[in-house]
Protein backbone atom coordinates (compact mmCIF):
# COMPACT_ATOMS: atom_id res chain seq x y z
CA UNK A 1 0.00 0.00 0.00
CA UNK A 2 1.30 3.56 -0.81
CA UNK A 3 0.36 6.70 1.27
CA UNK A 4 0.52 9.96 0.15
CA UNK A 5 0.49 11.77 3.10
CA UNK A 6 0.06 15.93 3.58
CA UNK A 7 -0.93 17.72 7.10
CA UNK A 8 -3.24 20.44 5.43
CA UNK A 9 -5.70 21.24 7.75
CA UNK A 10 -9.01 21.63 6.02
CA UNK A 11 -12.38 22.95 6.83
CA UNK A 12 -14.91 21.01 5.89
CA UNK A 13 -18.56 22.18 5.99
CA UNK A 14 -20.51 19.89 3.07
CA UNK A 15 -22.65 17.16 4.05
CA UNK A 16 -21.87 17.04 7.69
CA UNK A 17 -24.36 18.96 9.97
CA UNK A 18 -21.62 20.17 12.67
CA UNK A 19 -18.76 22.12 10.39
CA UNK A 20 -15.61 20.47 11.63
CA UNK A 21 -11.75 20.65 11.29
CA UNK A 22 -10.68 17.77 9.51
CA UNK A 23 -7.84 16.21 7.86
CA UNK A 24 -9.38 14.70 4.46
CA UNK A 25 -8.70 10.62 5.01
CA UNK A 26 -9.42 8.56 2.07
CA UNK A 27 -8.75 4.38 1.70
CA UNK A 28 -9.65 4.03 -1.95
CA UNK A 29 -10.30 0.81 -3.43
CA UNK A 30 -10.02 0.12 -7.45
CA UNK A 31 -9.08 -2.32 -9.90
CA UNK A 32 -6.81 0.51 -12.23
CA UNK A 33 -2.97 -1.27 -11.96
CA UNK A 34 -1.95 -0.70 -15.65
CA UNK A 35 -0.17 1.33 -17.37
CA UNK A 36 -2.87 4.36 -18.23
CA UNK A 37 -5.10 2.97 -15.58
CA UNK A 38 -2.25 3.63 -13.12
CA UNK A 39 -1.64 6.74 -15.02
CA UNK A 40 -5.25 8.20 -14.93
CA UNK A 41 -5.43 7.11 -11.11
CA UNK A 42 -2.79 9.37 -9.95
CA UNK A 43 -4.49 12.12 -11.54
CA UNK A 44 -7.01 11.76 -8.62
CA UNK A 45 -4.31 10.63 -5.93
CA UNK A 46 -2.37 14.12 -6.85
CA UNK A 47 -5.55 16.58 -6.91
CA UNK A 48 -6.65 14.99 -3.45
CA UNK A 49 -3.21 15.56 -1.85
CA UNK A 50 -2.65 19.01 -3.53
CA UNK A 51 -6.23 19.57 -2.19
CA UNK A 52 -4.92 18.62 1.72
CA UNK A 53 -6.11 14.96 1.96
CA UNK A 54 -4.47 11.90 2.21
CA UNK A 55 -4.59 9.06 0.15
CA UNK A 56 -4.06 5.44 1.38
CA UNK A 57 -3.83 3.45 -1.87
CA UNK A 58 -6.07 0.03 -2.04
CA UNK A 59 -5.55 -1.40 -5.69
CA UNK A 60 -6.81 -4.78 -6.64
CA UNK A 61 -5.14 -6.15 -10.01
CA UNK A 62 -7.41 -7.99 -12.24
CA UNK A 63 -9.17 -6.23 -15.03
CA UNK A 64 -12.79 -6.03 -15.29
CA UNK A 65 -13.03 -5.25 -11.72
CA UNK A 66 -13.95 -9.01 -10.50
CA UNK A 67 -11.27 -9.31 -7.95
CA UNK A 68 -11.83 -5.94 -6.82
CA UNK A 69 -15.58 -6.55 -5.80
CA UNK A 70 -14.89 -10.21 -4.03
CA UNK A 71 -12.29 -8.13 -2.14
CA UNK A 72 -14.44 -5.24 -1.06
CA UNK A 73 -16.85 -7.65 -0.06
CA UNK A 74 -14.33 -9.25 2.17
CA UNK A 75 -13.94 -5.60 3.67
CA UNK A 76 -17.33 -5.20 4.61
CA UNK A 77 -18.23 -8.55 5.58
CA UNK A 78 -15.42 -7.66 8.40
CA UNK A 79 -16.80 -4.33 9.73
CA UNK A 80 -14.14 -2.32 7.81
CA UNK A 81 -15.12 -0.86 4.70
CA UNK A 82 -12.87 1.24 2.39
CA UNK A 83 -14.17 4.83 2.67
CA UNK A 84 -14.24 5.14 -1.35
CA UNK A 85 -15.04 2.48 -3.61
CA UNK A 86 -14.50 2.37 -7.56
CA UNK A 87 -18.39 1.03 -7.79
CA UNK A 88 -20.11 0.39 -11.12
CA UNK A 89 -24.23 0.38 -12.53
CA UNK A 90 -26.86 -1.77 -10.67
CA UNK A 91 -23.78 -2.92 -8.12
CA UNK A 92 -24.38 0.74 -6.52
CA UNK A 93 -28.03 -0.03 -5.77
CA UNK A 94 -27.60 -3.08 -4.58
CA UNK A 95 -24.60 -2.16 -2.06
CA UNK A 96 -26.91 0.60 -0.96
CA UNK A 97 -30.06 -1.78 -0.58
CA UNK A 98 -27.29 -3.13 2.09
CA UNK A 99 -27.32 -0.01 3.89
CA UNK A 100 -23.43 0.10 3.25
CA UNK A 101 -23.07 3.82 1.00
CA UNK A 102 -23.00 7.18 2.64
CA UNK A 103 -25.51 10.03 0.73
CA UNK A 104 -23.42 12.64 -0.87
CA UNK A 105 -26.23 14.50 -1.98
CA UNK A 106 -24.73 17.96 0.19
CA UNK A 107 -21.63 17.54 -2.54
CA UNK A 108 -23.86 17.38 -5.18
CA UNK A 109 -26.38 20.07 -4.77
CA UNK A 110 -23.23 22.16 -3.62
CA UNK A 111 -21.63 21.29 -7.00
CA UNK A 112 -24.79 21.18 -9.28
CA UNK A 113 -24.33 17.77 -10.69
CA UNK A 114 -27.93 17.81 -11.83
CA UNK A 115 -26.95 20.63 -14.18
CA UNK A 116 -23.94 19.37 -15.72
CA UNK A 117 -24.37 15.67 -16.01
CA UNK A 118 -26.64 13.61 -18.71
CA UNK A 119 -29.63 12.21 -17.40
CA UNK A 120 -28.56 8.41 -18.35
CA UNK A 121 -25.96 8.81 -16.57
CA UNK A 122 -27.25 10.93 -13.55
CA UNK A 123 -29.68 8.01 -13.41
CA UNK A 124 -27.12 5.19 -11.67
CA UNK A 125 -25.49 7.65 -9.06
CA UNK A 126 -28.68 8.05 -7.53
CA UNK A 127 -30.66 5.88 -4.59
CA UNK A 128 -34.43 6.62 -4.19
CA UNK A 129 -33.51 10.28 -4.90
CA UNK A 130 -30.75 10.66 -2.62
CA UNK A 131 -27.03 10.74 -4.90
CA UNK A 132 -24.57 7.64 -4.02
CA UNK A 133 -22.47 7.84 -6.25
CA UNK A 134 -19.78 10.16 -8.44
CA UNK A 135 -19.32 9.20 -12.11
CA UNK A 136 -15.39 9.27 -13.67
CA UNK A 137 -16.28 8.85 -16.86
CA UNK A 138 -18.04 7.33 -19.78
CA UNK A 139 -15.84 4.19 -21.34
CA UNK A 140 -17.39 3.02 -24.58
CA UNK A 141 -17.37 -1.19 -24.98
CA UNK A 142 -17.82 -1.55 -28.50
CA UNK A 143 -14.51 -1.04 -30.32
CA UNK A 144 -11.94 -2.58 -32.33
CA UNK A 145 -8.34 -1.03 -32.28
CA UNK A 146 -6.23 -2.27 -34.91
CA UNK A 147 -2.22 -1.89 -35.71
CA UNK A 148 -2.05 0.55 -38.58
CA UNK A 149 1.27 -0.69 -40.04
CA UNK A 150 -0.12 -4.45 -40.28
CA UNK A 151 -3.26 -3.31 -41.86
CA UNK A 152 -1.26 -1.51 -44.45
CA UNK A 153 1.32 -4.09 -45.21
CA UNK A 154 -1.87 -6.58 -45.67
CA UNK A 155 -3.70 -4.54 -47.45
CA UNK A 156 -6.10 -4.66 -44.89
CA UNK A 157 -9.01 -1.67 -43.70
CA UNK A 158 -10.99 -1.64 -40.78
CA UNK A 159 -13.46 -3.73 -41.32
CA UNK A 160 -17.86 -2.08 -40.73
CA UNK A 161 -19.33 -5.56 -40.98
CA UNK A 162 -18.58 -8.93 -39.30
CA UNK A 163 -18.28 -10.58 -42.75
CA UNK A 164 -15.76 -8.11 -43.61
CA UNK A 165 -13.94 -8.67 -40.21
CA UNK A 166 -14.17 -12.52 -40.63
CA UNK A 167 -12.36 -11.96 -44.39
CA UNK A 168 -9.64 -9.61 -42.93
CA UNK A 169 -8.99 -12.38 -40.32
CA UNK A 170 -8.48 -14.73 -42.88
CA UNK A 171 -6.01 -12.81 -44.83
CA UNK A 172 -4.07 -11.89 -41.93
CA UNK A 173 -3.91 -15.21 -40.91
CA UNK A 174 -2.69 -16.51 -43.71
CA UNK A 175 0.17 -14.18 -43.63
CA UNK A 176 1.29 -15.42 -40.45
CA UNK A 177 -0.48 -12.50 -38.21
CA UNK A 178 -2.55 -12.86 -34.92
CA UNK A 179 -5.78 -12.05 -35.81
CA UNK A 180 -7.51 -11.12 -32.57
CA UNK A 181 -5.59 -10.18 -29.64
CA UNK A 182 -7.74 -11.33 -26.86
CA UNK A 183 -7.39 -12.94 -22.81
CA UNK A 184 -9.26 -15.49 -22.22
CA UNK A 185 -10.82 -13.93 -18.96
CA UNK A 186 -14.39 -14.34 -18.52
CA UNK A 187 -14.66 -10.96 -18.86
CA UNK A 188 -13.08 -10.46 -21.71
CA UNK A 189 -15.07 -12.75 -23.53
CA UNK A 190 -17.92 -11.46 -22.07
CA UNK A 191 -16.87 -7.96 -23.89
CA UNK A 192 -16.27 -9.08 -27.33
CA UNK A 193 -19.70 -11.09 -27.56
CA UNK A 194 -21.69 -7.82 -26.10
CA UNK A 195 -20.01 -6.10 -28.89
CA UNK A 196 -20.83 -9.09 -31.45
CA UNK A 197 -24.63 -9.15 -30.01
CA UNK A 198 -24.78 -5.38 -30.55
CA UNK A 199 -23.93 -5.66 -34.30
CA UNK A 200 -25.47 -9.08 -34.64
CA UNK A 201 -29.12 -7.93 -33.11
CA UNK A 202 -29.26 -4.66 -33.14
CA UNK A 203 -30.13 -2.05 -30.49
CA UNK A 204 -33.51 -3.39 -30.00
CA UNK A 205 -32.97 -6.45 -29.83
CA UNK A 206 -29.80 -6.11 -27.42
CA UNK A 207 -31.51 -4.12 -24.98
CA UNK A 208 -34.34 -6.94 -25.04
CA UNK A 209 -32.34 -9.84 -24.89
CA UNK A 210 -29.60 -7.81 -21.89
CA UNK A 211 -31.54 -5.49 -20.25
CA UNK A 212 -34.84 -6.91 -20.14
CA UNK A 213 -33.69 -10.51 -20.60
CA UNK A 214 -36.66 -11.55 -22.39
CA UNK A 215 -36.93 -15.03 -23.26
CA UNK A 216 -37.41 -14.56 -26.90
CA UNK A 217 -34.88 -12.49 -27.49
CA UNK A 218 -32.36 -15.14 -25.54
CA UNK A 219 -33.40 -17.70 -27.76
CA UNK A 220 -33.89 -16.03 -30.83
CA UNK A 221 -31.92 -17.06 -34.58
CA UNK A 222 -30.36 -13.94 -34.04
CA UNK A 223 -28.75 -15.04 -30.51
CA UNK A 224 -27.52 -18.37 -32.88
CA UNK A 225 -25.82 -15.83 -34.92
CA UNK A 226 -24.10 -14.44 -32.11
CA UNK A 227 -22.59 -17.33 -31.14
CA UNK A 228 -21.69 -18.68 -34.62
CA UNK A 229 -19.77 -15.44 -34.90
CA UNK A 230 -18.37 -16.25 -31.56
CA UNK A 231 -17.29 -19.58 -32.41
CA UNK A 232 -15.57 -17.62 -35.45
CA UNK A 233 -13.41 -15.65 -33.80
CA UNK A 234 -12.36 -18.14 -31.33
CA UNK A 235 -10.48 -19.45 -34.35
CA UNK A 236 -8.47 -16.54 -34.78
CA UNK A 237 -6.79 -16.09 -31.75
CA UNK A 238 -3.31 -17.45 -30.73
CA UNK A 239 -2.93 -20.44 -28.69
CA UNK A 240 -1.71 -19.06 -25.61
CA UNK A 241 -4.78 -16.85 -24.60
CA UNK A 242 -5.91 -18.21 -21.98
CA UNK A 243 -6.25 -16.47 -18.55
CA UNK A 244 -3.66 -13.37 -20.09
CA UNK A 245 -4.45 -10.22 -18.68
CA UNK A 246 -6.11 -7.45 -21.10
CA UNK A 247 -3.38 -4.93 -21.05
CA UNK A 248 -1.13 -7.49 -22.62
CA UNK A 249 -3.69 -8.02 -25.91
CA UNK A 250 -3.28 -4.53 -26.30
CA UNK A 251 0.96 -4.70 -26.41
CA UNK A 252 0.28 -7.48 -28.83
CA UNK A 253 -1.25 -5.03 -31.11
CA UNK A 254 1.07 -2.63 -30.36
CA UNK A 255 4.24 -4.31 -31.26
CA UNK A 256 2.06 -6.13 -34.35
CA UNK A 257 2.58 -9.55 -33.24
CA UNK A 258 -1.73 -9.46 -33.72
CA UNK A 259 -3.53 -6.83 -36.01
CA UNK A 260 -6.72 -6.12 -34.10
CA UNK A 261 -8.45 -6.75 -30.38
CA UNK A 262 -11.95 -5.57 -29.44
CA UNK A 263 -12.05 -3.77 -26.58
CA UNK A 264 -13.39 -0.80 -24.58
CA UNK A 265 -11.37 2.21 -24.97
CA UNK A 266 -9.52 1.90 -21.77
CA UNK A 267 -7.27 0.03 -24.35
CA UNK A 268 -6.54 3.50 -25.92
CA UNK A 269 -4.97 4.44 -22.23
CA UNK A 270 -2.46 1.67 -23.00
CA UNK A 271 -1.85 2.88 -26.39
CA UNK A 272 -1.41 6.29 -25.57
CA UNK A 273 0.21 5.90 -22.38
CA UNK A 274 3.22 3.64 -24.57
CA UNK A 275 3.35 6.92 -26.74
CA UNK A 276 1.25 5.70 -29.55
CA UNK A 277 -0.93 8.38 -31.70
CA UNK A 278 -4.14 7.56 -33.04
CA UNK A 279 -4.55 7.15 -37.02
CA UNK A 280 -0.61 6.99 -37.06
CA UNK A 281 0.13 3.91 -35.08
CA UNK A 282 -3.20 2.58 -34.25
CA UNK A 283 -6.82 2.48 -35.35
CA UNK A 284 -9.98 2.98 -33.65
CA UNK A 285 -13.63 1.92 -35.20
CA UNK A 286 -16.83 0.93 -33.66
CA UNK A 287 -17.44 -3.03 -33.58
CA UNK A 288 -19.77 -3.02 -36.93
CA UNK A 289 -23.33 -2.56 -36.18
CA UNK A 290 -25.60 0.47 -34.83
CA UNK A 291 -25.23 1.56 -31.20
CA UNK A 292 -22.95 2.55 -28.48
CA UNK A 293 -22.75 0.17 -25.12
CA UNK A 294 -21.24 2.58 -22.71
CA UNK A 295 -19.69 2.01 -19.62
CA UNK A 296 -19.47 4.40 -16.53
CA UNK A 297 -17.07 4.25 -13.72
CA UNK A 298 -18.08 5.23 -10.52
CA UNK A 299 -16.83 6.21 -6.85
CA UNK A 300 -19.49 5.65 -3.88
CA UNK A 301 -18.71 6.35 -0.75
CA UNK A 302 -19.08 3.47 2.23
CA UNK A 303 -20.31 4.40 6.14
CA UNK A 304 -17.67 4.88 7.49
CA UNK A 305 -16.40 6.34 11.51
CA UNK A 306 -14.53 9.41 11.97
CA UNK A 307 -14.89 13.07 10.77
CA UNK A 308 -11.31 12.85 8.54
CA UNK A 309 -12.80 10.05 6.81
CA UNK A 310 -16.36 11.61 5.59
CA UNK A 311 -14.20 14.78 5.00
CA UNK A 312 -12.03 12.45 2.51
CA UNK A 313 -15.19 11.31 1.33
CA UNK A 314 -16.60 14.53 0.41
CA UNK A 315 -13.28 16.07 -0.79
CA UNK A 316 -13.26 13.08 -3.35
CA UNK A 317 -16.74 13.25 -4.45
CA UNK A 318 -16.51 17.25 -5.36
CA UNK A 319 -12.95 16.19 -7.37
CA UNK A 320 -13.81 13.23 -9.28
CA UNK A 321 -16.81 15.48 -10.56
CA UNK A 322 -14.70 18.69 -10.67
CA UNK A 323 -14.16 20.11 -14.85
CA UNK A 324 -10.59 20.19 -14.34
CA UNK A 325 -10.20 16.41 -13.33
CA UNK A 326 -13.11 15.24 -15.84
CA UNK A 327 -10.97 16.02 -18.21
CA UNK A 328 -7.10 15.67 -17.20
CA UNK A 329 -8.38 11.74 -15.82
CA UNK A 330 -10.08 10.95 -19.52
CA UNK A 331 -7.27 12.00 -21.31
CA UNK A 332 -5.11 9.41 -20.15
CA UNK A 333 -8.00 6.65 -19.46
CA UNK A 334 -8.83 6.76 -23.00
CA UNK A 335 -12.49 7.41 -21.96
CA UNK A 336 -14.76 10.73 -22.04
CA UNK A 337 -16.00 12.98 -19.71
CA UNK A 338 -19.09 12.19 -17.96
CA UNK A 339 -19.51 16.32 -17.29
CA UNK A 340 -21.44 17.67 -20.53
CA UNK A 341 -19.31 20.74 -20.66
CA UNK A 342 -15.70 19.88 -20.51
CA UNK A 343 -14.15 21.24 -24.01
CA UNK A 344 -12.92 17.96 -26.21
CA UNK A 345 -10.74 20.63 -27.40
CA UNK A 346 -7.27 18.66 -26.06
CA UNK A 347 -9.22 15.16 -27.14
CA UNK A 348 -8.00 13.08 -29.98
CA UNK A 349 -10.10 11.51 -33.06
CA UNK A 350 -10.97 8.22 -31.28
CA UNK A 351 -12.56 10.18 -28.31
CA UNK A 352 -14.41 12.84 -30.96
CA UNK A 353 -16.03 9.57 -32.63
CA UNK A 354 -16.93 8.76 -28.74
CA UNK A 355 -18.90 11.85 -27.86
CA UNK A 356 -20.29 12.19 -31.43
CA UNK A 357 -22.21 8.25 -31.61
CA UNK A 358 -22.98 8.84 -27.66
CA UNK A 359 -24.85 12.03 -29.03
CA UNK A 360 -26.41 10.45 -31.99
CA UNK A 361 -27.35 7.28 -29.89
CA UNK A 362 -28.69 9.04 -27.28
CA UNK A 363 -31.10 10.61 -29.91
CA UNK A 364 -31.91 7.47 -31.84
CA UNK A 365 -32.76 5.21 -29.12
CA UNK A 366 -29.38 2.95 -29.04
CA UNK A 367 -27.21 3.76 -25.83
CA UNK A 368 -27.63 0.91 -24.27
CA UNK A 369 -25.61 0.16 -20.55
CA UNK A 370 -22.71 -2.79 -21.09
CA UNK A 371 -24.10 -5.95 -19.45
CA UNK A 372 -20.31 -7.06 -19.35
CA UNK A 373 -19.31 -4.17 -17.10
CA UNK A 374 -21.95 -4.32 -15.04
CA UNK A 375 -24.01 -0.98 -16.21
CA UNK A 376 -27.12 -3.58 -17.20
CA UNK A 377 -27.97 -6.32 -14.89
CA UNK A 378 -27.49 -7.18 -11.32
CA UNK A 379 -24.67 -9.45 -10.48
CA UNK A 380 -26.03 -12.96 -10.34
CA UNK A 381 -28.04 -12.22 -13.70
CA UNK A 382 -24.82 -10.96 -15.11
CA UNK A 383 -22.69 -13.89 -14.02
CA UNK A 384 -25.12 -16.43 -15.35
CA UNK A 385 -24.66 -15.38 -18.82
CA UNK A 386 -21.00 -14.76 -18.73
CA UNK A 387 -20.68 -17.93 -17.51
CA UNK A 388 -22.60 -19.20 -20.48
CA UNK A 389 -20.27 -16.81 -22.92
CA UNK A 390 -17.24 -18.24 -21.50
CA UNK A 391 -18.05 -22.41 -21.28
CA UNK A 392 -18.94 -21.92 -25.28
CA UNK A 393 -15.99 -20.20 -26.03
CA UNK A 394 -13.21 -22.57 -23.93
CA UNK A 395 -14.91 -25.47 -25.31
CA UNK A 396 -17.28 -27.09 -29.05
CA UNK A 397 -20.56 -26.49 -27.69
CA UNK A 398 -22.79 -25.77 -30.35
CA UNK A 399 -24.43 -22.63 -30.82
CA UNK A 400 -28.12 -24.00 -30.53
CA UNK A 401 -26.93 -25.48 -26.82
CA UNK A 402 -25.12 -22.15 -25.90
CA UNK A 403 -28.14 -20.53 -26.31
CA UNK A 404 -30.53 -22.98 -24.33
CA UNK A 405 -27.95 -23.08 -21.44
CA UNK A 406 -28.03 -18.99 -21.70
CA UNK A 407 -31.99 -19.38 -21.49
CA UNK A 408 -31.67 -21.77 -18.23
CA UNK A 409 -29.25 -20.18 -16.91
CA UNK A 410 -30.57 -16.71 -16.44
CA UNK A 411 -34.08 -17.96 -16.02
CA UNK A 412 -32.22 -19.68 -12.49
CA UNK A 413 -31.08 -16.35 -11.82
CA UNK A 414 -34.17 -14.75 -11.63
C1 LIG B 1 -13.67 -1.77 -16.78
C2 LIG B 1 -13.53 -0.40 -16.17
C3 LIG B 1 -12.45 0.35 -16.86
C4 LIG B 1 -11.18 -0.47 -17.00
C5 LIG B 1 -11.46 -1.91 -17.40
C6 LIG B 1 -10.25 -2.83 -17.34
O1 LIG B 1 -14.70 -2.48 -16.17
O2 LIG B 1 -14.72 0.28 -16.31
O3 LIG B 1 -12.19 1.56 -16.18
O4 LIG B 1 -10.49 -0.40 -15.83
O5 LIG B 1 -12.47 -2.48 -16.64
O6 LIG B 1 -9.80 -3.01 -16.05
Amino acid sequence: MRRITLTALVAVTLGNPVSVLAEPQAEVLHWWTSGGEAKSVAVLQQEFAANGGTWTDMPVAGGGGDAAMTALRARVLSGNAPTAVQLKGPAIQEWYEEGALADISAVAEAEGWVDVLPASIAGHMRCEGTWCAAPVNVHRVDWIWANAGVLEANGVSMPSTWEEFNAAAEKLQAAGIIPLAHGGQAWQDATVFEAVALGILGADGFRKAFVELDENALTSDAMVAVFDQMRILRGHVDRNFSGRDWNLATAMVMNGEAAFQIMGDWAKGEFLAAGKVPGEDFLCASTPGDGFLYNVDSFAMFNVDGDDKRAGQELLAKLIVGKNFQKVFNLNKGSIPARTDVSLDEFDSCAHLSAEDMAASSEGGSLLPSYAHGMALRGAQAGAITDVVTAHFNSDMSSADAVEMLANAVANSM
